[in-house]
């Protein structure tokens, strides 16, 4: 059984401990919580594990295999680092750092010191994104030429980081593991309604080589909650709607046709529209969170390289830096070369 001492007991930690709980590969040993009250509710739910306000005293308890992380961004950095140092695995939530030179000294330091790291990027283990990727490695949606997502909702403003860094991990981790390769230049603008500096409201544009493109659009001010993921390919494209309870993801036989001009229409393209079928891919089935730690546990004790890992992690980290340095500078394009 591998041991697990959880740090951050807030929103988004009860489904971490509810799942480890769970599974009969982990002992939920330990939680970490700095706010009483918090603390005092993890106490109740999860009597048999040892509740602490002290992270560096979690660290030193006996059976503690490996750490997960819950807690806001800005202290993913610090928290990773020192448990990588107590020789403990790490699994923590998006996104990876701040900035890549922190998850950069994380990543070394994890291969230095022989540690896994993997990055909680929950929507690469739903059934949606698994067939989806599933359907690219085969070919089937021929070359992709754009992504464009929309995932909007009255959000949690947070006070940390703005909703790029907030929601667009999501997006930016779905376009990594189906594209395996980084964008050449970001641009992104944005705006803030909150009277402070964080923007609520972002567009994110990314450029990638070969002429393929794709947008973001992501919003805590949204009257509606919209999770729209479109991938257009020359064979087929896709419409992911995660808000559809069944029918998450179609598949649409549809394209284009370029069709060269004759002799009298010199140089002009013809396109002409393809319409076939639709259909709606039957899914996998389960919680991503709890496939998400079924496959921790498979890399913890086989020491293999999480689907997630701190190099996907950082990819992520590089866009949101480029974003953020854009968004700065009034949509700039930024080259990831940069970062
Ligand atoms: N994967 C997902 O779909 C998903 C969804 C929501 C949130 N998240 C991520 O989870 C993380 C936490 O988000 P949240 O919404 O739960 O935040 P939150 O503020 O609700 O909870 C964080 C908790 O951590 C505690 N904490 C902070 N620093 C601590 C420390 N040093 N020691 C002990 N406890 C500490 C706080 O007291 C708080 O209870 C963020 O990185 C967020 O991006 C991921």
């Amino acid at each position: 059984m591998i041991g697990i001492g959880l740090v951050g007991f807030g929103y988004w930690g009860p489904n971490l401990a509810r799942n480890f709980q769970s599974l009969p590969q982990y002992q939920l040993a330990a939680i970490c919580e700095m706010n009483p009250e918090r603390a005092a509710l993890a106490s109740q739910n999860y009597p048999t594990a040892a509740v602490t306000t002290d992270y560096a005293a979690m660290l030193d308890m006996d059976g503690i295999d490996a750490i997960v992380i819950a807690t806001p961004v800005s202290t993913h950095f610090e928290l990773t680092r020192a448990a990588l140092l107590a020789g403990k695995d790490v699994l923590v939530e998006k996104p990876f750092t701040r900035t890549s030179a922190e998850a950069r000294e994380l990543i070394d330091l994890a291969e230095t010191r022989g540690r896994i790291i993997a990055v909680d990027h929950t929507f690469l283990y739903t059934g949606a994104v698994q067939t989806i990727k599933r359907l690219v490695e085969a070919g089937e949606l021929g070359k992709i030429v754009y992504i464009d997502s929309v995932r909007i909702n009255l959000g949690l403003f947070q006070s940390d980081v703005n909703v790029i860094y907030d929601l667009a991990p999501h997006d930016l981790s779905i376009t990594q593991h189906l594209l395996e390769r980084d964008p050449v230049a970001v641009q992104a603008v944005g705006a803030s309604h909150a009277g402070n500096d964080i923007e609520n409201i972002a567009y994110l544009h990314l450029e990638y080589e070969d002429n393929l493109i794709a947008h973001f659009h992501v919003n805590w001010l949204s009257p509606v909650k919209v999770r729209h993921f479109l991938i257009g390919g020359t064979s087929k494209m896709i419409v992911y709607d995660d808000m559809q309870p069944s029918e998450k993801v179609k598949v649409y036989d549809k394209g284009i046709v370029i069709k060269e001009g004759d002799v009298e229409s010199l140089y002009r393209v013809y396109v002409d529209y393809r319409t076939g079928d639709m259909v709606a891919p039957k899914l996998p089935f389960g919680e991503a969170l709890r496939v998400e730690a079924e496959h921790f546990a498979e890399c913890v004790e086989t020491r293999c390289r999480p689907i997630s890992d701190g190099h996907m992690g950082l990819s992520v980290v590089r866009v949101l830096e480029a974003a953020q340095r854009s968004i700065k500078h009034h949509g700039d394009r930024v080259e990831l070369s940069s970062i």
